[in-house]
């Protein structure tokens, strides 16, 4: 199993060190992994809506989408374009997997550069696709990029990060994501009057990932890695030099003693499935992830051009569109990312739930009342209000479940089983938007507005979920979240022995 500054006893926070550059240089250059994580997210949905990409590779969507009387929410159906949107996902999961065992082995630094340069590999085949069967062999090639650069980036900034600052920097990760989905929505508005528009979508994939593989020479293996593989010598020269001080004994018997019990288990799978005491964070963690996408957020970010066009609206006003949802987006996590830590999980999670319930139930109605299965939306002001509520909504995910979803994993896993349980988030997490990605249009299609009061009623088990099974993790020594948490939980304390 990994180790990592995540698995050392919050003890820690007190270890001597300061901010220094090297660290902030590593934790951004890792970032750039958000940063092509959410390109890819923001650039599906655009793609997919362009006529010039639907003529090239499915023609019998484009035909369908321009039949007048076609019934609108079936415009887009069809198997093989949601494949094209969530094949990566797939992909992605495997690549986890496999890269949670690889950089325990190899080291976080490897995985990182071997994520860019599959995501490069995909870029470039995405770009010089001629048929469907290169376009879907460059999205698994993306997948493979993503799955190693989801598994091992959060990993390497929580343990290049002071304990200070950790949580921050965790939730700049996010932010980051939500930064690539905004440059991708820029990017097809910019590409999508453009003759082969999509290629140019498609290839600019390469930026970040280029960006990602340059910067991931400079970047320095973390000590955690180096002493669990026993190279005690050179994770002490990597602590000096990221904490800035020659004093850095403290640290380095921490992550030692850390290693020493971590490696004691020899299968974190088995301890992690098994151990009664482990099901609680099990449960809650991977379900904030299962929530997180059932918030029905990736409806937005793979398919807002699609549903703005389903309304009836232009192809360039629906990318406008698109941008401007995606840029209240990243400003709702900046926000998140300052409040947090002020006004605690727990707030934010039920506050966001009601926030996403209510604009699902406003659209839903909105949608039975003006959008006929034929013919185009019978009120002009509709289109424009949806696009508010979309954004009431996404700011809504963006301050909740959005960082919430990948932070408070992190955070309730005891030392032994923290990265094995923390991949389980990650692939609960790459199967659900694989599940959303491929089924949304087709739900679409045959559920009609049912779809979003289906996502609000979610909201509402996800907000209930959030009140009276998770405990509040603000502020709580992570060594400490069993004793402190758990074990006084009404529900929960029933797996612990009382003592
Ligand atoms: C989610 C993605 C989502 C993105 C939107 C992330 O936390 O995991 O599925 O598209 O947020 O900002």
């Amino acid at each position: 199993m990994a180790v990592g500054v995540m698995d050392i006893e919050e003890g820690a926070a007190s270890l001597p060190g300061k901010t220094t550059f090297q660290v902030v240089m590593c934790s951004i250059i890792a970032a750039v992994g958000g940063l092509m994580f959410g390109y890819d997210i923001g650039i599906s949905g655009g793609v997919t809506s362009m006529d010039t990409f639907l003529l090239d590779f499915f023609p019998h969507v484009y035909e369908k989408k321009h039949r007048v009387h076609e019934n609108n929410y079936c415009k887009f159906d069809d198997q093989l374009l949601q494949l094209f949107t969530s094949s990566l996902y797939l992909a992605g999961i495997f690549a986890s997997f496999t890269a949670s065992f690889l950089c325990r082995r190899f080291g976080r630094k490897p995985i990182i550069m071997s994520a860019s340069i599959f995501f490069l590999l995909g870029a470039i085949l995405n770009y010089f696709a001629r048929d469907l069967g290169m376009l879907i062999g460059g999205r698994i090639l993306l997948g493979f990029g993503i799955g190693f650069g989801n598994q091992t980036v959060p990993l390497f900034i929580s343990e290049i990060a002071p304990p200070r600052i950790r949580g921050g920097l965790n939730i700049a990760f996010q932010l980051l994501i939500t930064i690539g989905i905004l440059a991708a929505s820029f990017v097809n508005y910019l590409t999508s009057t453009m003759k082969n528009g999509w290629r140019y979508s498609l290839g600019g994939a390469a930026v970040p990932a280029l960006i990602l593989l340059i910067g991931s020479f400079f970047i320095h293996e973390t000590p955690a890695s180096l002493i669990e593989r026993g190279k005690d010598e050179e994770g002490k020269k990597v602590l000096r030099k990221i904490r800035g001080i020659d004093n850095i004994e403290l640290e380095f018997n921490e992550i030692k003693r850390a290693t020493e019990i971590s490696n004691k288990v020899k299968s974190p799978f088995k301890e992690l499935f098994t151990k009664r005491e482990n099901r609680p964070p099990l449960v809650c963690g991977t379900l904030l992830q299962f929530f997180q996408q059932f918030t029905g957020i990736n409806v937005v970010m793979f398919y807002a051009p699609v549903l703005f066009q389903t309304m009836g609206s232009g192809n360039n006003a629906s990318l406008v569109s698109t941008v401007v949802t995606n840029g209240v987006n990243a400003l709702a996590t900046v926000f998140a990312v300052i409040m947090v830590d002020r006004l605690g999980r727990k707030f934010f999670l039920v506050e966001g739930a009601t926030q996403m319930m209510a604009t699902q139930l406003t659209i839903g109605a909105l949608l039975l009342k003006y959008l006929h299965l034929v013919g185009p939306i019978t009120s002009h002001a509709v289109p424009l209000i949806v696009l508010i509520l979309i954004c009431i909504y996404v700011s809504g995910f963006a301050w909740s479940w959005g960082p919430l979803g990948w932070l408070i994993p992190s955070e309730i896993y005891q030392l032994e089983v923290r990265t094995t349980g923390y991949f389980c988030a990650v692939a609960m997490n790459m199967v659900c938007t694989f599940v959303i990605g491929q089924f949304f249009l087709s739900a679409l299609c045959r559920f009609r507005s049912g779809l979003f009061f289906f996502f609000a009623v979610m909201n509402v088990i996800m907000g209930l979920f959030a009140i009276f099974f998770l405990p509040e993790t603000r502020g709580v020594p992570i060594e400490d979240m069993a004793e402190q948490r758990w074990k006084k939980h009404w529900h929960w304390k029933k797996y612990f022995k009382q003592n």
